[in-house]
């Protein structure tokens, strides 16, 4: 196999063409329009000046590749050899005093790490399970979207931690969720995008949650040694972890625990939280939609028994979820250093370079996505995210994301139980979504909407026996 440090230098082309700067202002350059919203930023940028340019932002000159030729090339051999994470994550790690983190590593040690997390962070961990996530909704509606007005965003925040907790875990730690939201907060803005001064870091408000967070990642890893010693050790995402630290205690190393077993938490709460709310808008907002989702949603909660395949088969809710994180994509773009000298489109990005890539920059052009502002649920089935280059909520390439086919289901049942069970509308039909940039962009935490009494009660449902015909 061929390692990185093997890799020889790309042929450069003959007369590789001159990087464009992006115009700003004096000192500060990009960062307002870019901290205003950074999708239509780079999209503007592209338009202006093409797939590669140069922008000033955060007192930082970095490089961009964008558009469908860097979504396309995401997935090559050329980015999987000539681009790595390491920069981006390795102040996340070092504060953590870890070694590693599955996002900040690459080639070998990478694919074997992600091989231990598939299963765990896969939709087949939800398997024969859609009774007991159904029930944790309930709870979660039950608790915190009452009569009146809800805020979306934080309400989904802690339904989302029950659930992911429940399934990958074994426990839900609700009392945490301030701790580990105000975390990624901290850690996203300033320990990895760098958007906010290194100073930050020893602000109080950050030092309490960490060490909440670090809390709840030291009592994870007592209990699975505990389980570990007793030969107890349960098949979910924990699980496969510590088999994998037992099994090769050099590649996850004890001081790595926590990390890895507070990260599902990291990767998947900001980002499942922002995507449902970003669909409730759409569906409340457009025409036509909600009497759609609602019809689908009750269709499948007159089953008794509901199954994987039941949760894939809500076409028309999974095709609201798709709009919702093309017009409002949590990682607008990725972050990479490069290896060598990488040849784009005829330019050439330097070696060692730390570049964005634009991947969700066709979301939003008319070329892919006719009337590209539009949230039309019908795109999906007209083909249009399936176009080469043209739609990558998920990220592309080989950290793309791992718990895409979790997400999908855990989405697809919440929106299906919520418009099932509530009466809910904007605050008035005027209402246009406020959005956030930081720690990930999506919709503001001020986004509320109003719960206008019950659709239909709370009836659990039965069990499905895995192995049986649904
Ligand atoms: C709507 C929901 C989600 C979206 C839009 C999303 C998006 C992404 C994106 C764009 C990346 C790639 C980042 C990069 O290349 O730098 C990523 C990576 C990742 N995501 Fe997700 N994610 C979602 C939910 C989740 C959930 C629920 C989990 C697990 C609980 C998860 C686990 C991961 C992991 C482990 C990685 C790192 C993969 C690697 O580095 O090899 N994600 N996600």
């Amino acid at each position: 196999m061929t390692t990185q440090s093997q890799v020889s230098v790309q042929p450069k082309p003959t007369s590789p063409k001159v990087i464009p700067n992006v115009g700003g202002l004096p000192i500060i350059g990009n960062t307002l329009e870019m901290a205003k919203d950074p999708a239509a930023f780079f999209v503007r940028c592209y338009r202006d000046y093409g797939p590669v340019y140069r922008v000033n932002v955060f007192g930082q000159k970095r490089i961009v590749i964008a558009g469908p030729e860097a979504g396309k090339f995401m997935n090559s051999k050329a980015a999987r050899l000539g681009l790595r994470s390491k920069e981006f994550w390795q102040d996340f790690v070092d504060h953590h005093g870890a070694s590693k983190t599955l996002t900040g590593i690459d080639g070998e040690q990478h694919q074997k790490m992600r091989a231990i997390m598939r299963d765990g962070f896969s939709r087949g961990a939800m398997a024969g399970r859609y009774h007991e996530l159904t029930d944790i909704i309930d709870i979660s509606l039950e608790r915190d979207w009452n009569d009146g007005e809800v805020p979306v965003v934080e309400a989904f925040q802690y339904m989302i931690v029950q659930l992911l907790g429940e399934v990958m875990t074994g426990n839900a730690p609700l009392e945490y969720v301030r701790d580990i939201r105000v975390n990624i907060l901290y850690i996203l803005n300033v320990l990895v995008t760098k958007q906010w001064p290194g100073f930050m870091i020893h602000m109080p408000e950050f030092k309490r949650a960490s060490a909440r967070v670090d809390e709840l990642g030291q009592q994870m890893v007592d209990e699975f040694f505990t389980h570990a010693e007793a030969g107890t050790l349960p098949k979910n995402l924990l699980g496969d972890v510590m088999r994998g630290h037992l099994d090769d205690p050099d590649l996850i190393q004890k001081r790595d625990l926590k990390l890895v077993l507070t990260g599902p938490y990291v990767a998947g709460l900001d980002t499942v939280a922002n995507s449902l709310a970003a669909a409730v808008y759409g569906i409340l907002k457009t025409p036509g939609v909600l009497e759609k989702v609602q019809a689908e949603a009750d269709a499948l909660f007159a089953k008794d028994i509901v199954t994987e395949r039941d949760v894939l088969g809500l076409n028309y809710i999974q095709n609201c979820l798709k709009e919702a994180m093309r017009l409002w994509p949590i990682a607008v773009a990725q972050m990479r250093t490069t290896n060598h000298d990488l040849e784009f489109e005829g330019f050439v990005v330097p070696k060692d370079e730390t570049i964005f890539i634009g991947t969700s920059v066709p979301h939003f052009m008319e070329e892919y996505f006719p009337d590209p502002m539009k949230f039309d649920p019908d795109r999906a089935d007209r083909r249009e995210h399936l176009q080469p280059g043209a739609y990558a909520p998920f990220g592309r390439g080989t950290h793309s994301c791992l718990g895409q086919s979790l997400a999908e289901v855990l989405m697809g049942i919440c929106i299906a139980r919520l418009f099932h069970r509530l009466n809910i509308s904007l605050e008035s039909t005027e209402y246009v979504l406020k959005t956030k940039t930081a720690p990930t962009p999506g919709p503001a935490m001020s986004f509320k909407i109003k719960v206008d009494g019950e659709r239909n009660p709370a009836t659990s449902l039965r069990a499905e026996i895995l192995g049986e015909a649904a």
